[in-house]
C-alpha cells in the first residue's frame, strides 16, 4: 500500500485535531481528502509527510513506518504544503538544483524534468529570485520541485489555491498522469470541481473523523443524491442543531 494510516489520532491540548483515523491509498490513485475549515485535513497531511507525530496509531508509506523511519519514508514521498517555503534569496533555478541535490537526482535528469515541466507549467521566471514571485508562482514550482525525483507518492495540500484556470487544468492532467505512472496522488481541496474530475477515490473528514469515504458514485448514493459533489459535501457535513442551540444567546 502506498499510504496507510491505521487509527491516528493528534490532539493540539484539548482540541482533537485527527480523532481515530483509517485510510489506505494504494498506487496509482488519485485520492481527494475534502472537508470543512478546521477538520483536520492539513494535520493529516504533516503527518503522512512526517512533520508532525501522531499522538496514537501509526502511519506507513510505501510499507515504510513513518514514525521509526521517516528519512526512508520520506524518499519516497513529495510534499507540496499549501504555503509552500522557497529560499528568498536563491532564483528559481538554484532553488530547484538544491532539491535535486538533496534527493540525489543525477544533474542531467533534473535539467530534463525542470525544462519538461516549466514548460507545461509555464514557468518563465526560474532566472528571478523566489523573494519576488507570487503565491501562485511559488506553488508552481514547489510543485515542480516535488516532482524532480520521481516520488511513488505524492501528498498535497490545496494545490489548486491561487492558480489561474489554465494553470489548474495543467495540474489536473499532471496529477491524473502520476497516477496512471503508478504514483499515489493524496491531494487535500476545497474545489470540489478538481476532486470530481480526477479523483479515483474521496474522503469527507468532519472534526477530525472520516466521516465517508468511497468512489464520487458511492458517495452519491450515501447522500441520497444524484446530484454534484457540492450537493453530496453538503449533505454530508451538515451541522446537527444541537438541542439548545436556539436558546444559545449571540
Ligand atoms: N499547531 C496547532 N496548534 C493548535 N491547534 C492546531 C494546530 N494545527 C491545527 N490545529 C487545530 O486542529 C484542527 C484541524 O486543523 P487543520 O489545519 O488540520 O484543518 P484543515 O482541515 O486543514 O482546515 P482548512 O480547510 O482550513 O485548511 C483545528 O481545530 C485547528 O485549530
Ligand atoms: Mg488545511
Amino acid at each position: 500500500m502506498s499510504i496507510a494510516i491505521e487509527n491516528v489520532t493528534k490532539r493540539f491540548g484539548r482540541t482533537i485535531a485527527v480523532d481515530g483515523l483509517s485510510l489506505e491509498v494504494p498506487p496509482g490513485q488519485v485520492f481527494a481528502f475534502l472537508g470543512p475549515n478546521g477538520a483536520g485535513k492539513t494535520t493529516t497531511i504533516k503527518m503522512i509527510s512526517g512533520l508532525l507525530k501522531p499522538d496514537s496509531g501509526g502511519i506507513r508509506v510505501c510499507d515504510i513506518p513513518v514514525s521509526t523511519n521517516g528519512l526512508a519514508a520520506r524518499t519516497q514521498l513529495a510534499y507540496v504544503p499549501d504555503q509552500p517555503f522557497l529560499y528568498d534569496k536563491l532564483t528559481g533555478r538554484e532553488f530547484l538544483g538544491f532539491v535535486g541535490e538533496m534527493y540525489r537526482v543525477p544533474i542531467r535528469t533534473v535539467d530534463k524534468r525542470v525544462k519538461g515541466l516549466s514548460a507545461r507549467l509555464d514557468i518563465d521566471y526560474l532566472d528571478q529570485l523566489t523573494e519576488g514571485y507570487s503565491h501562485g508562482m511559488r506553488q508552481k514550482v514547489a510543485l515542480l520541485a516535488a516532482l524532480l525525483h520521481d516520488p511513488k507518492v505524492l501528498v498535497t495540500d490545496e494545490p489548486m489555491v491561487g492558480l489561474d484556470p489554465r494553470t489548474v487544468r495543467t495540474v489536473k492532467n499532471l496529477l491524473r498522469e502520476l497516477a496512471e505512472a503508478g504514483t499515489a496522488v493524496f491531494v487535500s481541496t476545497h474545489t470540489l470541481g478538481v476532486a470530481e474530475a480526477i479523483a479515483d477515490r474521496i474522503g469527507i473528514i468532519h472534526h477530525g473523523r472520516l466521516i465517508t469515504v468511497g468512489t464520487l458514485a458511492e458517495l452519491r448514493q450515501q447522500a441520497r443524491t444524484e446530484s454534484s459533489l457540492e450537493d453530496v459535501f453538503l449533505a454530508l457535513t451538515e451541522e446537527q442543531s444541537g438541542p439548545n442551540a436556539e436558546t444559545i444567546p449571540v
